[in-house]
């Protein structure tokens, strides 16, 4: 343990130092603060390390612009989860070119879940050896090291993709985007290997922060005003694993409930084999935790599940919902769903109709099966055609549509507490979300928004309901 604090203080040390250098070189090399463009691609982990990216570069001096061709530094986090998603990041990296060309002072980072594929790397050196600094998932922290190495070597390309299972990194700082809701990382990685997903390869094994340390900077954003925080983990169910006192999931709700103040607490996602009655009684017992479950089921066919190596079946999964509803007043849930995974039938893919029937989500966020290259799935025949896939996308779509807007249908009438996130998209609206996360638009003055209001639902709309500010 001593030896694990000796490392960590030394590589704190490090990157302090090569943030002060950079700092200095910065300030001889620009007559203006330089700006820095950042983009996180992918899921909300992927958005938290983008929040620390930006901590880290803002120590370094940089401010930030939404426009790229004002920018001295850009860079992407990437995410690997499908291909569409790694297609759209080499489209944005191809189009890089000429702004480097017009700006050859312009430095190019790539990071994130992308970059710890060897095929990834080795493309972006052949094809776009234009990009300055290419860095895994592992290697975050050590982004002033690895722009300091840039600003004062020839290197052409300073890359650091190895994989590292070392301790988790604590204390980066963190500029986040919102004032009102923050993402909150409770564990990094995954050890479930789902036989069609990239993430154990490129995130590697789960390890979960100390409860005292995000106790702390939960405090904190109390502290700062936020109103709510999501707790991040690939499966927040395992939380706690190999930590030592023995903590689970359920008690560090239980403790994060405690902390003073008017304040939500989301987590996701929930991993279906590892949801467990204790926690759903967690959810039922803590105020400041909502009703809400991000349960993804995936698929509705058990055949399809044990393929899918998610170790549940669809009787398990409904047995969850079912303890939950009975248990959990106005309880919601929302899933992912693949459709057309390898040797999918139309009878499997029913099933997944009828099993979305039973359960009736608030909001589905749906998926055609993309191969991904190192995973099992990848090598498994795949005989249904693209365009039948699409097909029965477009039918789950239209189901959910209808019963979205079905399950919204019964909150008409009833008054429900809304967290208010902004102005909404009519003129004089504000926009806001239950604690079953459903979206609200109602009229009110701009005064409310980062508060909790009280709002009668009118009329349920398909995505979303409309309401009326209930005065207090
Ligand atoms: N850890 C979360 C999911 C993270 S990835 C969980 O276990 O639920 C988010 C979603 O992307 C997954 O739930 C899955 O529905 C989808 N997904 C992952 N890999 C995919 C692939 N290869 N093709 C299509 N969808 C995929
Ligand atoms: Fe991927 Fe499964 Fe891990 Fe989720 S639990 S990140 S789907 S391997
Ligand atoms: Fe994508 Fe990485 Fe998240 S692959 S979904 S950004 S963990």
């Amino acid at each position: 343990m001593e030896q694990v604090l000796d490392i960590a203080y030394a590589e704190k040390q490090r990157r302090e130092q090569s943030i002060q250098m950079v700092h200095k070189i910065l300030e001889e090399r620009y007559d203006h603060q330089p700006l820095a463009y950042v983009h996180s691609f992918g899921c909300q982990q992927n958005v938290s390390d983008g929040e620390k990216i930006m901590g880290l570069l803002a120590q370094m001096g940089y401010g930030f612009t939404q426009s790229q061709d004002e920018a001295d530094l850009i860079l992407y986090n990437t995410c690997a989860v499908r291909e569409n998603a790694e297609t759209r990041v080499f489209g944005n990296v191809g189009a890089l070119k000429k702004l480097k060309k017009e700006k050859p002072g312009l430095l190019l980072c790539l990071c994130g879940c992308m970059m710890q594929q060897k095929q990834v790397v080795e493309k972006i050196q052949t094809s776009y050896p234009f990009v300055d600094i290419i860095f895994g998932t592992h290697a975050l922290h050590t982004l002033p090291q690895l722009l300091h190495t840039k600003l004062t070597t020839s290197q052409r390309h300073v890359i650091s993709v190895e994989e590292q299972e070392n301790q988790i990194v604590e204390g980066l700082p963190t500029r986040r985007e919102g004032s009102i809701k923050a993402w909150l990382p409770i564990m990094y990685g995954c050890d479930n290997f789902c036989t069609y997903c990239i993430v154990p390869y490129v995130r590697g094994r789960e390890k979960s922060r100390m409860p005292q340390d995000i106790l702390a900077e939960a405090r904190e954003l109390m502290a700062q005003g936020y109103k709510e925080i999501t707790l991040l983990g690939q499966n927040v169910n395992s939380y706690g694993k190999g930590l030592e006192p023995a903590v689970n999931f359920s008690k560090l709700l239980r403790m994060l409930n405690e902390i003073e103040g008017d304040f939500r607490i989301r987590f996701m996602t929930s991993h279906p084999k590892d949801c467990t009655r204790e926690l759903l009684d967690t959810i039922r017992d803590c105020d400041k935790v909502c009703n809400h479950i991000h349960l993804p089921v995936q698929s509705g066919s058990n055949r399809i599940l044990r393929e899918m190596n998610r170790h549940y079946t669809k009787e398990d999964y409904l047995a969850l919902i079912d303890y939950a509803r009975k248990n959990i007043p106005d309880v919601a849930f929302s899933s992912d769903i693949i459709v057309g995974f390898p040797g999918e039938t139309r009878e499997d893919f029913l099933e997944t109709l009828e099993l979305i029937r039973q359960v009736g989500y608030e909001r589905l966020y749906t998926f055609i099966y993309s191969p991904r290259t190192g995973t099992k799935a990848a090598t498994m025949a795949d005989p249904v055609p693209a365009a039948e896939k699409s097909a029965w996308m477009q039918e789950l779509l239209e189901l959910q549509g209808e019963l979205g807007q079905e399950s919204f249908e019964k909150m008409v009438g009833r008054s429900w507490r809304v967290l208010v996130e902004g102005e909404g998209k009519t003129e004089g609206t504000l926009t806001g979300r239950t604690e079953s996360n459903v979206i609200v638009d109602f009229k009110a003055p701009k005064s409310l928004i980062g508060q909790f209001a009280t709002v009668k639902v009118t009329k349920a709309m398909k995505w979303a309901v409309l309401g009326e500010l209930i005065e207090k």
